[in-house]
C-alpha cells in the first residue's frame, strides 16, 4: 500500500502514511505555461493498493483535474486499487437547481471521480444538506464522510471546561455540532437562518440555550465569507456570551478567519481538511480508521 499526494494533499496524505504503516510518494506537478498541468508518478504502481490524497481546495478547479487525471493514471500504471482521499470535497454545496438552468455539480463530480476509476472515496463532512449519504454521490463505489467530533469535542474542553454553550448558526449545522455537544456534556441548539444574498445572512434566535456568562461555540462545516458565523454572533453577544468562538471543519480561506478574528471573535479553529494556520484539528486519524474498517 502507498500514500501518494497530490499537491494538495502532502499535510493529511504524510500522516495517513503513518497512520497505515503505508508507504509515502509525492505526485510531481508543474504548470506549463499555459497553465496546464503536467503530472508525474515518481514511484511504482504496479499491483498496488494507491491512496491518492488532494484537498480539492483552494483552486478546486485544478486540484480536482490533477486528481482525475492521477485516478485515471494510477489504473494505467497497473494499480490494483486507487483509494481516493480528498478531505475537502469541492462542488459539494451546488446540490439542487435552486434557479432555472444551473449546474448541480454535486453529482457531476461523483460521476467524475468514479469514471476516472476510484474504488473507494473518502472525504470528511462533505457538504450534503440534501443528501443525506456521500453513496448517493458515488453510486458505484464505497467509501466514507468522516467526522471528526472527537477532535472537536477534545478542542472546546481545552479551551473553555465545562463554561460554554455550543450553538450550530443554522439548522444543517446539527450534523457537525450536535455529536460535539453531547461529547462535551453541554446543551445545545441552533439559529435560523435566511441567506438574503451571497453575503447577506439573517438569523432568528434561538430560545434553547443560556449564554449568559458562558463562553459560546459556533460549529459550523464550512466558514466561507464569515457571514454566517458573524451573523450567529451577534445574536449570542445580545445574549450575554462572554465570548464567541467558530469551530469548524472546513475553513475555505485564511482571510474568513482574519475576518471573524477582526469582528471580535476569540478563537477561530479549523480542521486540516484545508490546511491553514488556523488548523489545528487533525482528520488523518479518523480517515484512517474509516479506511481501515472498509479494508
Ligand atoms: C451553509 O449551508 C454552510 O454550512 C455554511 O454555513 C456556509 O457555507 C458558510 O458560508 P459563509 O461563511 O459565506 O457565510
Amino acid at each position: 500500500m502507498i500514500v501518494i499526494a497530490c499537491s494538495n494533499g502532502k499535510v493529511i496524505g504524510k500522516k495517513l502514511a503513518k497512520h497505515l504503516k503505508a508507504g509515502y510518494s509525492e505526485l510531481f506537478k508543474e504548470l506549463f505555461p499555459d497553465g496546464e498541468v503536467h503530472l508525474r508518478f515518481e514511484c511504482h504502481l504496479r499491483e498496488k493498493t494507491v491512496i491518492l490524497v488532494q484537498s480539492l481546495s483552494p483552486r478546486p478547479n485544478e486540484m480536482l483535474v490533477e486528481l482525475i487525471f492521477a485516478i485515471e493514471t494510477a489504473k494505467e500504471l497497473g494499480a490494483s486499487k486507487v483509494i481516493v482521499v480528498a478531505p475537502y470535497l469541492c462542488y459539494a454545496r451546488q446540490d439542487k437547481r435552486f434557479h432555472f438552468g444551473e449546474v448541480v455539480s454535486n453529482r457531476i463530480v461523483g460521476k467524475l471521480l468514479e469514471v476516472a476509476g476510484a474504488d473507494e472515496f473518502y472525504t470528511v463532512a462533505a457538504h450534503l444538506h440534501r443528501v443525506d449519504d456521500i453513496s448517493k454521490l458515488l453510486t458505484s463505489i464505497k467509501g466514507a464522510n468522516v467526522a471528526i467530533p472527537e477532535e472537536m469535542a477534545a478542542w472546546v474542553k481545552k479551551k473553555f471546561g465545562a463554561n460554554v454553550v455550543i450553538v450550530g448558526p443554522d439548522v444543517e449545522s446539527h450534523r457537525v455540532g450536535r455529536k460535539v455537544a453531547e461529547l462535551v456534556g453541554v446543551k445545545y441548539d441552533t439559529f435560523l437562518k435566511k441567506r438574503i444574498s451571497g453575503s447577506r445572512i439573517k438569523h432568528t434566535a434561538i430560545a434553547n440555550v443560556d449564554a449568559r456568562g458562558k463562553h459560546a461555540v459556533i460549529i459550523d462545516d464550512i466558514v466561507s465569507t464569515g457571514g454566517t458565523m458573524l451573523g450567529a454572533a451577534k445574536h449570542l453577544k445580545k445574549m450575554g456570551a462572554k465570548s464567541v468562538s467558530a469551530l469548524v471543519v472546513h475553513l475555505m480561506t485564511e482571510a474568513g478567519g482574519k475576518k471573524l478574528l477582526q469582528g471580535g471573535f476569540k478563537f477561530v479553529a479549523c480542521s486540516n481538511s484545508i490546511p491553514s494556520k488556523y488548523s489545528v484539528l487533525d482528520a488523518s486519524k479518523a480517515l484512517a480508521k474509516a479506511i481501515k474498517l472498509n479494508a
